[in-house]
């Protein structure tokens, strides 16, 4: 067991706890953050045995690349073989945030923050503790979110502190997090962005820079190996099984309604994911709203916290409703359709 450190509750210690939680960076250890999108658990991306120490704290696939956080265009010249143009274009308009581009790695990478791959996903978070924290730290920052592997991903500290408290060396408590949703991860190697990961920033704002962006194909058909290998992994999993319903919003709602009374005559605890315009269409005392269905940027900061509440009402079943898959909805139905293991019922 690490001696765990909370810090940033205090704003009147905050600057110099930053700089301790800077130091600890520095010296090697572990610091989780906040960023705009989710928590993230942190290490001197240049040091080998912490990265490694990354892994071993969340329980990580050692084949899962971890993602490199900087604060300032320096940081990228030293991690980076070439930026290419595209990535030019869009780090003017997406950095800082929720936006993660690969680059041919330097060799100051070492491969265990690549797991192995000539290439190194970067992003520069837009999250004033998030900067101030690499900056003091005076390294680039390698962070995969801030929880156990295989749970969802943390937008609060309270959801840090249960995944990987005594695991640590420091929780830096900002709140709940902006966006809710990982960064997009982008591949512009190819001459057009390709996409491995749908995050914080839509297809149809990287077409306002871009001309050709596209979805990389395993993330529509399952028998292509994806590029991204985080995305081969059942991910963002509550202890409940999670069944989805989409469609028809009308008939998502009745199969929703008859799914959990079918369950629940069975002897399971039941609990519903839905959105504010349909609570009152069902009588379950475990019903939960991600938000309200004309606004996906709530949904997108809620989902994760509404997939831990279930689990601490020891639901062993949700039954939940999709949302349209456009704007941030795509990134939401694929971490949706990533905790439900596939279990996506279209109506
Ligand atoms: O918003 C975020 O991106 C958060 C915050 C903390 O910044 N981080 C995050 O990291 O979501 P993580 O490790 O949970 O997800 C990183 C994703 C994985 O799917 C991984 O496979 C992919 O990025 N990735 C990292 N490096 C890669 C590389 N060189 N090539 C392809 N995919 C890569
Ligand atoms: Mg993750």
């Amino acid at each position: 067991m690490k001696q765990t450190r909370v810090m940033g509750r205090n704003p009147e210690t905050l600057e110099c706890e930053l700089r301790e939680a800077g130091e600890i960076l520095a010296r090697g250890g572990l610091v989780a953050f906040p960023t705009e999108t989710v928590y993230g658990l942190g290490a001197d991306a240049l040091n080998a045995e912490a990265v490694n120490d990354i892994f071993l704290a969340k329980g990580r696939p050692q084949d899962n690349p971890l993602i490199v956080h900087i604060s300032s265009r320096e940081q990228l010249e030293e991690i980076a073989l070439e930026i290419p143009e595209e990535a030019e274009a869009l780090m003017g308009a997406f950095w800082p945030g929720p936006l993660t581009i690969l680059f041919a790695k330097s060799d100051a990478v070492p491969y265990e923050t690549t797991a192995g791959l000539n290439t190194v996903a970067v992003r520069m978070p837009n999250h004033p503790l998030a900067q101030k924290l690499i900056e003091y730290s005076g390294r680039p920052v390698a962070a995969p979110s801030a929880n156990t592997s295989g749970k969802p991903s943390p937008t609060k500290a309270e959801h840090v502190i249960e995944d990987l408290y005594g695991k640590v060396d420091a929780i830096l408590d900002g709140g709940a997090t902006g966006v809710g949703l990982e960064s997009t991860v982008v591949d512009v190697s190819e001459g057009v962005a390709v996409i491995l990961r749908p995050g914080g920033v839509t297809i149809e704002q990287l077409l306002e820079v871009l001309p050709d962006v596209r979805y990389d194909t395993a993330l529509e058909d399952e028998s292509v190996a994806p590029k991204s290998p985080g995305q081969k992994y059942r991910h963002y999993s509550p202890k409940a099984k999670l069944e989805l319903y989409t469609g028809e919003a009308e008939k998502v709602v009745e199969a929703v309604r008859a799914r959990a009374t079918e369950l629940e005559s069975d002897g399971h605890k039941v609990g519903i994911l839905t959105v504010d315009e349909h609570m009152d269409m069902y009588e379950s005392d475990a019903k939960l709203s991600m938000g309200s269905n004309s606004d996906s940027e709530e949904i997108a900061r809620n989902l994760f916290d509404s997939l831990r509440v279930f689990d601490s009402l020891d639901i062993d079943v949700i039954v939940g409703e999709g949302i349209e898959d456009t704007g941030i909805g795509k990134a939401i139905m694929n971490r949706l359709y990533k905790a439900s293991g596939g279990s996506v019922t279209c109506l």
